[in-house]
């Protein structure tokens, strides 16, 4: 490999939020657990990033700028050759982050006390954003059949079918049970929210990380983009999710006037200049970076499975289709969702996050971070062995 993933770098240099004592102190009640919750990756950007930031850097002034015609054309090839899919530039807007453009658009297409559809379990965040936008949370959750999760179409065409039901937020692909959803799947998503008026609000954040022979199918290449729009970032692909913006894409007209309105209201639209530094970066060189990424994390998703076959502690993973995630399932061991979140943190000495927080459909899981050298992943599983050996033998 032209890249060292397995190098490792210590993060405790910065304020970094995975790996700082006291977030680990707060939500895990153990400040020496492992930290594998927050998803970010725990390996170096693409050496063209890191250079890019550091000749800005070099260079002393860092007053206002604009969003050059090169950084769009960057992004704009990065998708139509990787996907095939041709954004039109004039459909795109910025917002600082994923989160805050899943936010604004609930609240432009829905009102108060309107239902927003999630499909659990899922990123917890959705339900926050849901809730604090005084919106109601409206479960289709995903159905676990043989180890594989798919959408519960039906119920998902009763939720749509209630006109209190206005917006879906789709996660595309899955966090965190890894699911790349398929053109068909998309397909039948499309028809049945348009044939009911519910906005689509795709979360795409994690496109590109899809391994072989998965494909990522952007949604707005399977819909009309008449009542949709797709949120993207280059943040987790190359892990510089501290440095980024976001951008999203809306094709129907007027709803990207009330987005531009909204932003430029409240003065969310600045760009910074790091920003544009390391987005563009990414999208111009690191590709090739990204290939050698994903053989490696699919390298970590493939030695997790083996050393579970191999270690037989009641604990198996659902095989990632995509993202940087390991969903694990715990169900064997028989703890409920508080005993099982303090046996990870106290007796494994892991900091995951405990499944329930995706949703109630998530007991009995926790999501792993394996966007990570793998002697990191070995040490987890280990710790985890430990554990759950002591525990059996006190049960
Ligand atoms: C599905 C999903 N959407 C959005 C985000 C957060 O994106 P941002 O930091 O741009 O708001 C995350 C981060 O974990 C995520 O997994």
């Amino acid at each position: 490999m032209k890249f060292n993933f397995d190098e490792y770098v210590d993060r405790n240099e910065y304020p970094t939020l995975k790996w700082s004592k006291s977030f680990l102190a707060e939500y895990f009640g153990n400040e020496n657990a492992i930290p594998m919750s927050v998803a970010d990756m725990d390996l170096k950007s693409p050496p063209a990033v890191i250079e890019a930031l550091q000749k800005r850097a070099s260079h002393g002034i860092y007053g206002y700028e604009y969003r050059p015609e090169s950084f769009y054309n960057a992004m704009l090839a990065w998708y139509r050759d990787r996907y095939g899919w041709e954004i039109h530039r004039e459909q795109i807007e910025p917002s600082p982050s994923i989160l805050s453009a899943v936010s604004i658009l609930i609240n432009q297409h829905s009102d108060e006390g309107d239902g927003v559809i999630i499909q659990p379990p899922v990123f917890f965040e959705f339900r926050m954003v849901i809730r604090s936008n005084r919106r109601k949370i409206v479960r289709n959750p995903l159905k676990l059949v043989n180890g594989h999760y798919q959408i519960d179409f039906e119920d998902l065409e009763r939720k749509a079918s209630d006109p209190n039901n206005k917006v879906l937020i789709l996660c595309s692909p899955h966090n965190p049970v890894g699911r790349v959803w398929t053109r068909v799947e998309l397909e039948q998503i499309s028809e049945i929210c348009k044939r009911h008026n519910v906005f689509v609000i795709a979360d795409e954040i994690h496109g590109d990380f899809v391994f072989s022979p998965h494909h990522f199918v952007p949604y707005l290449s399977v819909d009309d983009g008449d009542n949709s729009a797709a949120c993207l970032s280059p943040g987790k692909t190359f892990n510089i999710s501290g440095v980024v913006d976001a951008i999203t894409v809306i094709p129907n007209e007027n709803h990207r006037r009330l987005f531009h309105d909204f932003t430029h209201r409240y003065q969310i639209n600045r760009v910074n200049v790091f920003a544009t530094a390391a987005m563009e970066s990414a999208y111009r060189e690191g590709g090739e970076w990204l290939n050698e990424l994903l053989k490696y994390i699919r390298g970590n998703v493939d030695f997790i499975m083996e050393y579970l076959n191999q270690n037989d502690n009641g604990v198996s993973l659902i095989d990632p289709e995509g993202t940087f995630l390991a969903w694990l399932d715990f169900r064997k061991l028989g703890l409920d969702a508080r005993e099982l979140a303090r046996f990870l943190a106290q007796d494994a000495k892991l900091a995951l996050a405990p499944g329930h927080w995706f949703g109630r459909e998530g007991a009995g899981f926790a999501r792993m971070t394996i966007g990570c050298p793998r002697k990191t992943i070995q040490k987890a599983l280990e710790n985890l062995t430990l554990a759950t050996s002591k525990l059996r033998k006190s049960s």
